[in-house]
């Protein structure tokens, strides 16, 4: 399969799924325990329907959005995502570079394997930095002080991560950074050399947001380490109230999903929050931030901006949560496939397909801009 037949997120999947080894494709496309959740996902949007109007004059649609202070050319923006160099060796340079063009905000993870300065420059675009609460306050402080030197808008913290999800693929393959891979995990890799080829033979992977604390070379620490004896699981409320103090700006929570805590999250001054379930990632049977939105939109929407993610794959997706109250909203796999697939050009591609999705659903909708899709247009099944 090449780039220019990609018409969709399943063809960017095929391909990345033909040019990655098994467990860096299984690390991406997995999720936890019986994946019941990452497929709720998807499948959330599928029990919604449109219900259109017609002669409504379409010619001009306007699909920008402001979220958490900045403007976005289209709703949806590529959420954080770790270790993208795995994926390809441009990693989120390709990332940033894609979502600049394409005039929408870029969210490098602590786990990123680009620094957050780099990443800065790149984009153009509003950047987003996405950090874990840390036993070590001091490093939580020094992220902050890091990402406000580099001039991120947004700070995001992920809070549905205070464990590592049970990813029983990873488990299979011996997925870990660094790698521990078992004889079924080597073969993967030895059975896709273009690849194997490509990391040799570029920088070093590195981890350059925990620089000093996550040693990769002497094997130190592993990733699942990383959240096992370094994150801190008794990161509590108060915790996060100080840090939104000492930050003093756009300050989001990723990974809210219940009405109790959307209040507190405006109670301690954030002006965002993500719903979401980590992709299916974290917490298996949790609800999906699709069907969970509305109860939360009618609770806290006037008060702070709401955005979701998860299973997002489709044009149509976008519109059913923006109809539903969304200020905009998060692609991972939808973006991480495609930069599997082909770098760069693989990421604007699969962005330019989303915005022409996204122009030509608003049109066929009847609405000119985000602000008219409203519920009225949706019925659940
Ligand atoms: C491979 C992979 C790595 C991820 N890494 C992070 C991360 O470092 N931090 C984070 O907050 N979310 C991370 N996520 C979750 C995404 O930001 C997002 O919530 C999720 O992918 C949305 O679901 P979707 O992939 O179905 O669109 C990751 C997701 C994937 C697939």
């Amino acid at each position: 399969m090449r780039l220019n037949q990609c018409q969709n997120f399943h063809d960017f999947r095929r391909m990345a799924r033909q040019r990655l080894p098994g467990p860096i494709f299984n690390y991406i496309d997995g999720a936890a325990d019986d994946e019941t959740t990452y497929r709720r996902n998807t499948e959330a949007f599928e029990a919604c329907d449109l219900v259109p109007d017609v002669l409504r004059g379409v010619a001009q649609v306007d699909m920008s959005v402001t979220v958490m202070g900045q403007k976005l050319a289209m709703p949806v923006y590529c959420s954080p995502t770790a270790l993208q160099r795995l994926f390809h060796h441009d990693g989120e340079r390709a990332v940033a570079a894609a979502a600049g063009k394409f005039g929408t905000m870029f969210g490098v993870s602590s786990l990123g394997t680009v620094s957050l300065e780099e990443a800065r420059k790149i984009s153009g675009g509003p950047q987003v930095y996405q950090f874990y609460f840390h036993k070590d306050r001091g490093l939580n402080r020094d992220m902050m002080v890091r990402a406000k030197a580099a001039g991120v808008q947004v700070m995001m913290l992920t809070v549905d991560s205070i464990t590592g999800g049970n990813r029983e693929r990873d488990k299979r393959t011996g997925f870990a950074i660094p790698f521990r891979l078992n004889l079924a995990g080597i073969a993967q890799f030895a059975a896709k050399p273009a690849w194997a080829l490509n990391y040799v033979t570029h920088e070093r992977f590195r981890l350059p947001q925990l620089d000093g604390h996550v040693y990769m070379g002497g094997g130190a620490m592993s990733i699942s380490r990383y959240f096992t004896d370094m994150l801190d699981p008794a990161m509590s409320w108060d915790d996060v109230a100080d840090m939104v103090r000492q930050w003093g700006g756009q300050f989001c929570l990723k990974g809210i999903m219940s009405v109790e805590d959307a209040k507190r999250a405006v109670d301690i001054g954030c002006t965002g929050i993500v719903l979401s379930n980590h992709g299916g990632r974290q917490l298996d049977g949790s609800r999906s931030a699709f069907d969970q939105l509305a109860e939360i939109v009618d609770a806290v929407g006037d008060r702070i901006d709401v955005m979701m993610d998860g299973g997002v794959q489709r044009g149509t997706h976008v519109l059913k949560a923006l109809a539903l109250g969304a200020k905009a909203v998060g692609l991972g796999r939808y973006y991480l496939f495609p930069l599997g697939a082909a770098g760069q050009p693989g990421v604007e591609r699969a962005l330019d397909l989303m915005r022409i999705e996204i122009e030509r659903a608003m049109k066929l909708m009847g609405c000119k801009t985000v602000a008219e899709l409203q519920r009225r247009h949706l019925r659940f099944r």
